[in-house]
């Protein structure tokens, strides 16, 4: 299988110095893209600013913004088989960059914020019938319902629910649910093993 897989956080400038991220390293990522260069599948990577080592893949994009990684994985979707979006895409940016850095002055200070591309849903409405979509849900303990309705909204065959302690932690707990309905409880293991599991669980998406 040809696989795309995003990963590490996104940065939204806020101004020539600043921008706003957020704590995903990348490491959920790169044991994803570890397993599937194992399982013998070609391997593109998508990465916003990763703060861990990445494994070897045939093909690697580094991008920063989520505008820039919708345009990556936009332009790369359509000669893959399957996109894992295993990256924290910011769901905000501020509206306006300023192009110099800003300046103390004093009180309080607002930056007014848009909301970025939903990467996975645009993909969702490009996916041909032998492509397949997974993603991500950090949700609170226990906030399935949540992950399920995301799993519908974002047209995704599979979606992996996350407890939000999972973010920088080394092992991942996680719950599988898929289009047609069943779940999957995984209990906690390391990310190395849980990546492999993904690959598996996605590549039987492509015999159903
Ligand atoms: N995602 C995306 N584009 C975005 C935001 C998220 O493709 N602009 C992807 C993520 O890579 C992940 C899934 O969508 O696979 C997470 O969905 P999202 O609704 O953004 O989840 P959270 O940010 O976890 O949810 P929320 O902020 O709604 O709690």
């Amino acid at each position: 299988m040809k696989v795309l897989i995003t990963a590490g956080p996104t940065r939204e400038p806020i101004d020539a110095v600043r921008y706003i991220g957020n704590r995903s390293s990348g490491r959920m990522g790169a044991a994803i893209a570890s397993a599937a260069t194992t399982a013998g599948h070609a391997v593109t990577l998508i990465l916003g600013p990763v703060s861990v080592p990445m494994p070897a893949v045939d093909r690697r994009i580094d991008v920063e913004t989520a505008s820039q990684m919708h345009l990556a994985v936009l332009g790369e979707f359509p000669a893959h088989d399957l996109l894992i979006m295993a990256a924290a895409v910011a769901d905000y940016r501020p509206k306006h960059v300023h192009a110099k850095k800003l300046a103390r002055t004093g009180g309080t200070h607002t930056i007014e914020c848009e909301p970025t591309e939903d990467i996975l849903a645009a993909a969702g409405v490009t996916k041909q019938p032998d492509q397949r979509t997974v993603g991500f849900s950090l949700e609170m303990a226990g906030n399935l319902a949540r992950a399920r309705e995301k799993l519908v909204r974002k047209r995704l065959d599979l979606i992996v629910y996350n407890p939000t302690q999972t973010m920088g932690s080394d092992d991942v707990e996680s719950v599988l649910l898929w289009a047609d309905g069943r779940t999957e409880n995984l209990a906690s293991r390391s990310k190395a093993e849980f990546g492999e599991v993904l690959v598996n669980r996605a590549s039987e998406l492509f015999s159903r």
